[in-house]
């Protein structure tokens, strides 16, 4: 295979905060040991739940902030660790698009001045002058280059992102990590802007790493897909692999909460998580996912399950006890012996806790909703 075009290994963000009373040190361990690769061209799909640390996770590779251990090599150049100006020349082919078009276009700057700001500060003089890319920009994310001189208040938040895409564009990158480009967009308007995205791919050949929290959207733009949960990678494959063969127990239970991405054919299994997302300053052990797994068994707790493509499928997914390889899954594998058990039926009711589980199963109080 080619080199990748981003090649990340075990990166990693642990925010070191002060808690309580007494102000002791902890650290938040935002990101925690990631490995995927983005190839020239190929879009990323980067979901979970909020605070899983997806954003965390964009800027690192950007390098908007700095990772606490792993490493980032880019063309196979590493990068972890340039400092600015030796970072300077990559950040014309690695530019980020922010989840908010609101705060992130300076409201006292001109569309215009806004657009051409990565080009001045790249000290970047296009053929044909500033004013003309930056015109030939807007048109090309569906802005009328007229609008040159308006301030960003005069325009609606689709609008808005268009010049944030603009912007992103200006030094014809190769790779954008675009931060949940569209969710503080109207649902109206959402469509639009990701249709966009993938106009300019193609066009572009650009490859993204796009984060999202919503699963329909990230099937829509992703070749691949990435599923994180508590700061790391749960389960990495090509798209038809996460979405129809999901085999991680939190893919699939955030699949069945999608109705648009249910598997195909069969009754929609809802399957309800209860329980909150444990904090990142004190992760479970072993499994991060056990406290909320309804497969849980007692390994889970002391065993971290690799990330490792099982047999039977492509996908690399991170679970003692993955979903069959086969279909959906409706059915699950009973892992062992006096397993806990997974009670998923068609509709959208609330069961009683499975029965049965052992050990760490235990503590979990989780509810398998059906
Ligand atoms: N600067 C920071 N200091 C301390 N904790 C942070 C900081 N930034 C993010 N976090 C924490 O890191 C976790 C991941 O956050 P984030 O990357 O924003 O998640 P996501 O984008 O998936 O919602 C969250 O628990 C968040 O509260
Ligand atoms: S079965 Fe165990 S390893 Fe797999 S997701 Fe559940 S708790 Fe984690
Ligand atoms: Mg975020």
């Amino acid at each position: 295979m080619t080199q990748p075009l981003l090649r990340v290994r075990g990166l990693t963000k642990h925010f070191a905060v002060r808690q309580g009373a007494t102000g002791a040190k902890a650290a938040v361990r935002a990101v925690d040991g990631l490995d995927f690769d983005v190839h020239a061209g190929e879009t990323l799909g980067l979901v979970g739940e909020s605070g899983c640390g997806k954003t965390t996770t964009g800027r690192m590779l950007v390098r908007l902030l700095e990772p606490t251990a792993g490493s980032i090599e880019f063309e196979g150049r590493d990068i972890t660790k340039l400092g600015r100006r030796a970072m300077r020349p990559l950040r014309q082919d690695l530019q980020i698009i922010f989840q908010d078009p609101y705060s992130s276009l300076n409201p006292r700057h001109t569309v215009g001045k806004i657009v051409a700001m990565p080009l001045e500060v790249n000290g970047i003089n296009p053929p044909g002058g500033v004013k003309a890319r930056v015109q030939e920009l807007l048109e090309l994310v569906g802005l009328n280059p007229e609008h040159y001189n308006r301030f960003p208040h005069e325009f609606s938040g689709g609008q808005r992102q268009r010049i944030g895409i603009a912007r992103a564009l200006a030094l014809r990158p190769k790779l954008i990590v675009a931060d949940e480009p569209v969710s503080a967009l109207d649902v109206s308007i959402q469509a639009q802007v990701v249709n966009l995205l993938r106009e300019l791919q193609r066009e572009l050949d650009l490859a993204f790493v796009f984060i999202a929290h919503d699963l329909a959207i990230v099937r829509h733009f992703s070749r691949r897909v990435a599923v994180m949960y508590l700061g790391k990678v749960v389960e990495i494959g090509d798209r038809a692999d996460i979405y129809e063969r999901p085999r991680h127990p939190y893919t699939k239970a955030l699949l069945s909460a999608v109705p648009d991405v249910a598997a195909f054919g069969e009754p929609r299994q809802r399957i309800r998580l209860t329980g909150d997302v444990p904090t990142p300053l004190n992760p479970p052990s072993g499994c991060r996912f056990r406290t909320r797994c309804w497969k849980a068994q007692d390994v889970c707790a002391t065993e971290e399950p690799p990330l490792l493509v099982r047999e039977g499928s492509g996908q690399e997914v991170a679970c003692h006890f993955p979903e069959p390889a086969e279909g959906s899954g409706k059915h699950s594998p009973e892992p062992a012996e006096g397993s806990g058990k997974q009670s998923p039926e068609p509709g959208d009711r609330t069961t009683a806790p499975s029965q049965a589980h052992s050990g760490a199963g235990q503590e979990n109080g989780h509810e398998v909703a059906a």
